[in-house]
């Protein structure tokens, strides 16, 4: 397969031309060259151009298009086109609307709007990318294909006859038998006991609790029945165009849940993100920050793409908030700090009219005589100055384990609390990494964890044995892990394991804990400091959840609850295993004490802060490459800072010295390279 990247970190963008005139063209292409733009998504909802009428294709435009991006050297990422179908689709094809849960019919008139299932679709969809792929895999601007888009976002779940059938299927195939399926999904209890697999169906709206069972293998078959979309598309693509390396782009964030990416990233020949800020968030920086780091960790610690962001503000929120000055630059580079080679965004020009008119894009409404495109010149000229960090990678000795079935059964129906969400506690102890300065990484539970000494295992839910072995082996060989409340509890079957929680986990923490104690939303529970190992503040407290039980002998215990409903029960337990140690944490603990365990932890595993003493609010991420490393300082706060680095600032060109500091505006940037590292 031949390497896509021409070197350098690049800048690019959806480019949809064709909401405009022709014309627009050599504007566009003079704009992007004034911007070193050198990256273009084309055609990413144009199917309904390209086959205006079914079987019908239309590519004159696409022709021009990628003729006249060629020639100005901007290389394509060329969609499938296969995310939104056309109006004809549904005509012809009223089967492939999807239906929701409570089993009403959609329609078309919006986007993605087909069902997974639908063989039509597929057939309709195939059609396409072999068209495309005949008529362009050869043509020399496509550097990449970008298979559909967002799969998931919209029409993630499917609830018809037809998904009914492929559900059933995807069952048969993991279970071979009801008598097995039955016993998964528990269905002695509640008289749900199958006796015909045409009894089965998906979990469509019903009385009380749905079958757990059932939405936990519901949420892995919608994940896979996308995928085996994306599989078909890239397949397809690879037997007629197989040096052309192909991406579809994840969604890693706090708005969307829906695909197990695991699952995914080993078919991509290169991961890429879509990532948007949370107006919602108090500090979405943080957020971008984990979500970058999550995405490292599916391209194996590798550098990225980042698809999609946006300039300034987003069309979908509640309230969509435009970026301050400089922070598009600071968010751009905090993507590059872990690992983004490409920053690309949601669209090249704002829309007129249609759907997302008001999503901010490079070329604003407003035009050239705008703040926003001068920011996008300056993040062009800022990506070529430090076009040398291109292929480095960052690093990270903390592994922040997670997976898509926790998240899927922690934040279903019927558990002890609906006020424990998994990614708000994944992000709690992550941000307190960030604070901490630590760089983290986001991996599988059974992944390797080789090259990690610190482990973070926030509410692991669903965990297999085979993975429960695989963490604890890696603090046998001293790495130190801390785990939080809710881990272990159950295996993949969603079954809860006996003799105490946290199940999987308590041998190697050595707890033993007999009931779960949730709290009211408001109410703490305090915690008393009882080891000098980790210096809890005076008004510690637990909020959320606790937990009754003990610690074996051998454990020590670092805080218990002073009050509440697990008075006296451990909150915080530490225990040597081999060179390693395993901590618990039986409560979602206030920040500051889980920055004071962050900390302990840090003494015991000799892991240090990218750079120590920084202030509060700067974040500071290295990439390590070839010939030297590369620290990136990002202030994220409204003050001027000065930082102790030293380096040579690519942005600026000026040098910091030991006994110097890096002056930093407030929200400023700097990429220092720090000298050789061979
Ligand atoms: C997603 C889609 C884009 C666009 C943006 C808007 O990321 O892929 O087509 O709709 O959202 O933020």
């Amino acid at each position: 397969m031949t390497s896509w990247q021409p070197g350098g970190v690049l800048l690019g963008a959806d480019y949809n031309p064709e909401q405009w005139p022709e014309a627009t063209l050599a504007e566009d292409v003079a704009l992007m060259q004034q911007a070193g733009f050198t990256f273009a998504t084309v055609g990413v909802f144009s199917w309904a151009l390209w086959e205006p009428t079914p079987g019908d294709y239309k590519f004159e435009r696409l022709q021009s298009i990628l003729d006249t991006l060629h020639e100005a050297g901007i290389m394509v990422d060329l969609a499938t086109g296969t995310a939104s179908a056309p109006p004809w689709l549904a005509r012809l094809y009223p089967d492939a609307m999807p239906v929701t849960r409570e089993g009403l019919q959609l329609s078309h008139g919006s986007r993605q709007t087909w069902c997974p299932s639908n063989p039509d679709f597929g057939e309709r969809s195939l059609a396409l990318v072999k068209e495309l792929a005949t008529r362009f895999g050869d043509h020399p601007a496509v550097r990449m294909w970008h298979v559909g888009n967002e799969f998931g976002c919209h029409n993630l779940m499917c609830f018809c006859g037809i998904s009914a059938d492929d559900f059933r299927g995807w069952l048969k195939d993991r279970y071979t038998t009801l008598d097995a399926l039955n016993h998964a999904w528990g269905t002695t209890f509640w008289s749900q006991r199958y006796a015909d697999w045409a009894d089965v169906i998906p979990p469509r709206t019903t009385t009380a609790i749905p079958n757990p069972g059932a939405e936990l293998d519901w949420r892995r078959f919608c994940s896979d029945a996308s995928l085996r979309q994306y599989l078909a598309e890239r397949d397809l693509l690879r037997s007629i165009t197989p040096d052309i390396p192909i991406t579809t782009n994840f969604m890693v964030g706090h708005a969307f849940d829906g695909l197990d990416y695991h699952q995914w990233a080993p078919h991509q020949d290169v991961i890429s993100n879509d990532h948007y800020l949370g107006s919602h968030l108090d500090q979405p920086e943080i957020e971008l920050a984990l979500s970058a780091d999550i995405i490292r960790g599916l391209a194996g610690g590798n550098p990225w793409v980042l698809m999609e962001h946006s300039t300034s503000a987003v069309n979908w929120q509640p309230v969509n908030l435009a970026k301050a000055p400089g922070q598009m630059l600071r968010d751009s580079l905090s993507h590059v700090a872990r690992g983004a080679d490409t920053v690309a965004f949601f669209q090249w020009r704002a829309s007129r009219s249609g759907a997302e008119k008001y999503h901010s894009a490079l070329v604003p409404h407003a035009g050239k005589d705008s703040c926003v495109w001068h920011e996008v010149c300056e993040l062009g000229e800022v990506l070529g100055k430090i076009s040398e960090v291109e292929g480095s990678r960052t690093q990270s000795r903390v592994a922040l384990v997670h997976n898509w079935d926790s998240l899927w059964t922690t934040d279903g129906d019927s558990t002890p609390s609906e006020h424990h969400r998994y990614m708000t506690e994944v992000n709690r102890w992550y941000a307190a990494c960030w604070r901490a300065g630590l760089s983290v990484q986001g991996v599988a539970p059974g992944d390797s964890l080789d090259g990690f000494d610190v482990i973070l295992a926030p509410g692991l839910h669903v965990v297999t044995d085979a993975e429960i072995a695989n963490i604890t082996k890696a603090v046998e060989s001293g790495a130190h892990a801390v785990i939080t409340y809710f881990s272990g509890t159950v295996d993949e079957l969603d079954h809860v394991r006996l003799g105490g929680y946290p199940g999987g986990f308590a041998e190697l923490l050595g707890v033993h804990f007999d009931e779960f104690a949730p709290l009211l939303p408001g109410q703490t529970a305090a915690l008393r400091s009882t080891s000098e190992r980790v210096q809890l503040a005076g008004n510690a407290s637990g909020s959320i959840w606790t937990e009754r039980g003990r610690a074996d002998d051998g454990t020590e215990v670092l805080a218990d609850y002073a009050d509440g409903p697990s008075q006296g029960s451990p909150a915080m337990t530490r225990r040597t295993v081999g060179n390693g140690s395993a901590w618990y944490v039986s409560t979602s603990p206030d920040d500051a004490s889980i920055d004071s365990l962050i900390a302990a932890l840090s003494d015991d595993s000799g892991v240090s802060p990218t750079v120590p003493g920084l202030p509060e609010g700067v974040d500071a991420v290295r990439r390590v490459g070839e010939q030297a490393s590369y620290l990136f300082v990002l202030n994220h706060t409204d003050q001027e800072v000065a930082v102790p680095v030293v380096g040579h600032d690519l942005i600026t060109g000026t040098e910091s010295t030991d006994g110097s500091s890096l002056l930093l505006l407030a929200g400023g940037v700097a990429v220092l390279r720090e000298g050789s590292t061979s």
